[in-house]
């Protein structure tokens, strides 16, 4: 077993890395598959690189994601005191285990199936035409900016009861938090975090006045109905699904659209068989996946991952970018194939965290895709692909802005 080994120089939450962090993946999955590297606070971290490993420890209960849960109860914390604020929005399903998690799931489970969702097609598409025919009366577009973004966001905050005035403030205020690559970062959002939990706190007063027929009404209703959810975890479901139920699925968008313009064949395929969408869908959350790394875990004991000792308490990221690009797994993997076939991807990750959202990013994306290539069947970057900006960051990976020609 491998008990220490030097931190990786590579910065994987550098905007150069995001171009094409694959290539580098393939050199860690061939000679180092379980990479150390400095996390935010400075602490070591290790991030798992094959498909079978990343797989397994994300179903492993060993490896969780509240922080308390790794550490010795008899022994002294060290944690960073956080403002009670930035707590409450931590109190969701994504930073807690069993069995808190199981509880706060199975509140929006239902609301997230693919039966309900499905319900939605005819109101994404109305959304998509609409930002195209904005599109075409301006005469120019960023795709992310004015369509990859909108989409996704316009509906989440829709389900919520989101106005359309405060749709803008929630989106800066989400982004500034959803885009902590430092500690400063962290300092810089403490006033969007607390704007958000505070604007979060009034959308739920509102409804408590003003029942409505969306999410926030129907939180508030399994409340009063004893399912023993607390305001914190209110506002902290509400601040998870309205951030995670937009900036993934923006990603989706942009890195599919500029994958599917750089393989004309592909896309053109897809034009000419429509009911490819579906696989194609998976294929390019496979092939270019907007979450490139799983949110952190912790060892709760001391563990051995392919060979590599990780010590209780470290932080674990599991590489799902890395794992939909194994050669182990996936035939021909830097391939864009739009039909492929038995695609078992994690790009929505799997095991009791697996994305609650899948059903609804699936049908924004297919949506979106279609919509776009039927209406601007001439699309076209307006800017050399070389050119274009990746966030920074380790867990997304996106373009800032994806300017096109039509
Ligand atoms: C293409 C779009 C999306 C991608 C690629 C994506 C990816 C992921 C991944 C990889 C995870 C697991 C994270 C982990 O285990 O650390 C996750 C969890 C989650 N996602 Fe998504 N997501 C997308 C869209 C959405 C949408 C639209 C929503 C909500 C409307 C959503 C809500 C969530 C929630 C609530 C969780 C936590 C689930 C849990 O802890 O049980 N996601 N997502």
């Amino acid at each position: 077993m491998t008990q220490n080994m030097t931190l990786e120089t590579v910065d994987v939450t550098s905007a150069a890395f995001k171009v094409n962090p694959f290539s580098t993946y393939k050199r860690w999955r061939d000679s180092k598959p379980v990479v150390p590297f400095k996390a935010m606070f400075g602490q070591r971290a290790w991030l798992i690189t094959r498909y079978d490993d990343v797989n397994e420890a994300l179903k492993d209960e060993r490896l969780v994601k509240n922080k308390r849960n790794s550490q010795d109860p008899n022994k002294p914390t060290r944690d960073i005191p956080l403002p009670g604020f930035v707590k409450i929005l931590q109190t969701n399903m994504l930073d807690t285990d069993v069995p808190d998690h199981t509880r706060l799931r199975a509140l929006v489970h239902q609301a997230f199936m693919p039966r309900l969702i499905a319900k939605m097609q005819t109101r994404v598409e109305a959304l998509a035409h609409n930002l195209i025919d904005q599109a075409q009366a301006k005469g120019e577009m960023d795709l992310m900016a004015d369509y990859a973004l909108p989409i996704p966001l316009i509906v989440i905050a829709d389900m919520f009861g989101v106005k359309d005035r405060d749709r803008n403030n929630f989106r800066k205020w989400s982004h500034a938090l959803l885009n902590i690559n430092s500690p400063m970062d962290g300092i810089r959002a403490l006033p969007s975090t607390y704007l958000l939990v505070n604007y979060l706190r009034r959308l739920f007063q509102d409804h408590r006045l003003n029942p409505q027929d969306d999410l926030s009404s129907a939180l508030l209703a399994a409340q009063n109905e004893g399912s023993s959810l607390s305001n914190d975890e209110l506002i902290g479901m509400a601040g998870l699904l309205l951030s995670a139920g937009h900036e993934t699925t923006t990603g989706l968008i942009g890195n599919g659209v500029l994958a599917l313009l750089e393989h004309p064949e592909q896309l053109m395929r897809l034009k000419t068989e429509p009911s490819l969408m579906k696989s194609a869908v998976e294929e390019l959350t496979r092939f270019t996946p907007p979450v490139l790394v799983a949110t952190q875990r912790y060892a709760c004991e001391d563990l051995e991952i392919a060979g590599q000792f990780v010590p209780r308490g470290e932080m674990v990221y599991a590489g799902l970018g890395s794992a939909n690009h194994d050669e182990h797994q996936f035939e021909q993997p830097e391939t864009l194939m739009l039909d492929r076939a038995n695609n078992k991807h994690l790009g929505f990750g799997t095991g009791m965290h697996y994305c609650v959202g899948a059903p609804l990013a699936r049908l924004e994306a297919g949506i979106a895709f279609r919509v776009l290539f039927e209406r601007l069947p001439n699309l076209r970057l307006a800017v050399k692909p070389e050119t274009l900006r990746w966030n920074t960051g380790l867990v997304t990976r996106n373009i800032r802005s994806l300017p096109v020609k039509f």
